[in-house]
């Protein structure tokens, strides 16, 4: 039973306004309290519809709607309250949990519709830092959301493989390289002379000239350079798919920025014949003052083109590859300007799509007070970070529970889903500054906190295994049975709602939710020593229902569970 779905039904029937139900169901709330109800119903819409107040529509609508489904329904000022009845609401609930299991939440409501989710997109020869997770886990979780409400999704690793640093990075190589350290651990290797070149071009700036030189080759397929660049990009996609692997990660696509180099003039062409290219300080530009923003620039003075001219290009090839209803680029905010840019100019373009181009972006990283470049050189490299946390789990699972069994397989997902968990916590906008103690607490809104309420219900569930019989849901009758119901039903709506803001936070609280109504449950009741046996079974029914729904949604945030912990 969808009881929103219901509560909307009762107010279409009873009204006599036209209104669609969908937008009924829009209108509805979860009132804060449960004295307010589990569903409100405020009037001031229809009060515009009707011509009439709100209050008085609220009091002849509470006379007019019939209860069933319902214990009462009252109206408070311009509010509709309705209070679903107990007993036939859980029962409701948890029947369609367990039927579900893990399909439970899922829908639907995207068929037919694709999207492209582009993520992570770290740049090659660069290290994967604690930015490029961010990506990642909000690009996966989204990912998974999407495709569980059924759109048909494609993910895009949009590497950073392109661009004149290659140039740079040949000279260095060519100069300073240590094959032997390259092949043991390549990406700092190729971070170091990269490092190395910059501070040695200070000094002799005639070093960015050869950098250029070998750049230029490399566009017009020299040999040499081309056979260094794919080595680049091998060496450093290998150490990309580990951070992949450690994380659960995939994608259906790695066609990064050198995708685009031989499908870039024909969009330069487009640009121009549409009367768009101006010229400006020999560049190509496209202007775009009229939206308050700088140029947009497609060729530089020296003929190259730049990370716009490869995005411009990707966005109407994905469109012609995907055709997306939405193409969703997950990166951070300090590249907002750049996305508008780029959508800006696909509009002028006439491309009528534009539109459904969306920057998801999100906040900087932090530790401590230390920012991330790679210029210099002291940036926290993602594996670190991860082995770290890997690391510290394993010692707090040591003090704990020793005798733990897979304690290194338990802290790898423990240890991985916290940090995950820390990035997906909040409105992706905000800012992290990472504390270990914080992040890696059993308790607080944390990873391991919802993980191991997950692994305390497996554990409950495992010592009743032989425990069946007929289950009499009317036995969950107490305020804590019937709350953790609620936020169990809930569940889709918040899915639902972190695709439409492309918030994953807001499942990342929901699954927060969950786990502090089951430890409000679980504090204030016994289980297995309920002394009732129909009690204790229906317990168990709650039980299995809360770990079920603790492992769907943590599976949309891209986080394991463990049985044990
Ligand atoms: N490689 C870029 C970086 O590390 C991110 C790419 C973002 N995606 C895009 N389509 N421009 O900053």
């Amino acid at each position: 039973m969808d009881y929103k779905k219901l509560v909307a039904e009762k107010i279409q029937e009873n009204i006599n306004v036209n209104l669609q139900l969908d937008f009924i169901e829009g209108l509805i709330e979860i009132p804060p309290k449960p004295e307010m109800g589990d569903y409100a119903f405020p009037c001031f819409q229809l009060a515009k519809n009707l011509k009439k107040s709100p209050n008085i529509i609220a009091q002849e609508l509470k006379d007019k709607i019939e209860k069933n489904y319902f214990e009462k329904i009252e109206n408070q000022g311009a509010y509709l309250n309705f209070f679903v009845d107990k007993n036939t609401f859980t029962r409701d609930v948890l029947t369609k949990v367990l039927e579900q299991g893990d399909k439970y939440g899922s829908s639907s409501i995207g068929k037919g519709k694709n999207i492209v989710v582009e993520y992570s997109s770290p740049n090659i020869a660069k290290p994967f830092h604690v930015g490029h997770l961010f990506s990642t886990a909000i690009g996966n979780s989204l990912y998974k959301m999407m495709s569980f409400e059924g759109y048909n999704c494609t993910r895009i690793n949009h590497l950073g493989d392109w661009g004149t640093q290659f140039g740079k990075l040949i000279a260095a190589y060519k100069r300073w390289c240590d094959e032997e350290k390259l092949h043991k651990d390549p990406i700092k290797e190729l971070l170091r002379i990269y490092v190395k070149f910059h501070e040695e071009a200070e000094k002799d700036p005639a070093l960015n000239e050869e950098g250029r030189m070998h750049f230029k080759r490399l566009e017009d397929g020299c040999k040499e350079e081309v056979e260094l660049w794919k080595k680049f990009k091998e060496l450093s996609l290998r150490e990309f798919k580990k951070i992949y692997a450690l994380l659960g990660v995939d994608f259906d696509s790695y066609a990064g920025e050198s995708f685009y180099t031989d499908k870039m003039d024909a969009v330069i062409e487009e640009i121009d014949k549409k009367g768009l290219l101006v010229e400006s300080n020999g560049a190509k530009v496209v202007m775009l003052d009229k939206y308050n923003i700088p140029p947009c620039i497609v060729k530089k003075s020296d003929g190259a083109t730049i990370y716009a001219t490869r995005d411009l290009t990707a966005a109407i090839y994905r469109k012609k590859t995907y055709d997306f209803s939405k193409c969703i680029y997950v990166v951070g905010m300090d590249q907002s300007l750049h996305f508008k840019q780029v959508f800006t100019t696909l509009k002028l373009m006439g491309e009528d799509w534009a539109d459904s181009c969306v920057h998801v972006g999100f906040g900087l990283v932090r530790f401590a007070d230390k920012k991330l470049s790679t210029r210099k050189g002291d940036v926290i490299f993602l594996e670190d970070l991860l082995n770290k946390s890997v690391q510290r789990t394993l010692e707090i699972i040591d003090e704990k529970n020793p005798k733990l069994e897979n304690k290194l397989q338990v802290a790898r997902k423990v240890g991985i889903g916290a940090v995950i968990f820390t990035y997906l916590k909040n409105n992706r906008e905000r800012d992290i500054v990472f504390d270990w103690n914080e992040m890696l607490s059993f308790e607080g809104e944390t990873g391991p906190y919802v993980q191991y309420s997950y692994a305390r219900g497996k554990s409950i569930l495992r010592k009743s295994e032989n425990i069946n019989g007929d289950v009499d849901y009317s036995k969950l009758n107490s305020k804590e049975e019937f709350e953790l119901a609620k936020v169990l039903n809930n569940f889709k709506s918040s899915i639902l709602n972190a695709i439409d803001k492309l918030e994953p936070f807001m499942v990342t609280r929901y699954v927060i939710d969950v786990a502090k109504a089951f430890n409000k449950f679980y504090n204030a009741h016994s289980i297995i020593n309920a002394g009732d046996e129909t009690i204790k079974i229906a317990r168990l029914q709650l039980v299995k229902a809360t770990c079920q729904v603790l492992k769907n949604g943590l599976n949309l945030l891209g986080i394991d569970v463990v049985e044990k912990m």
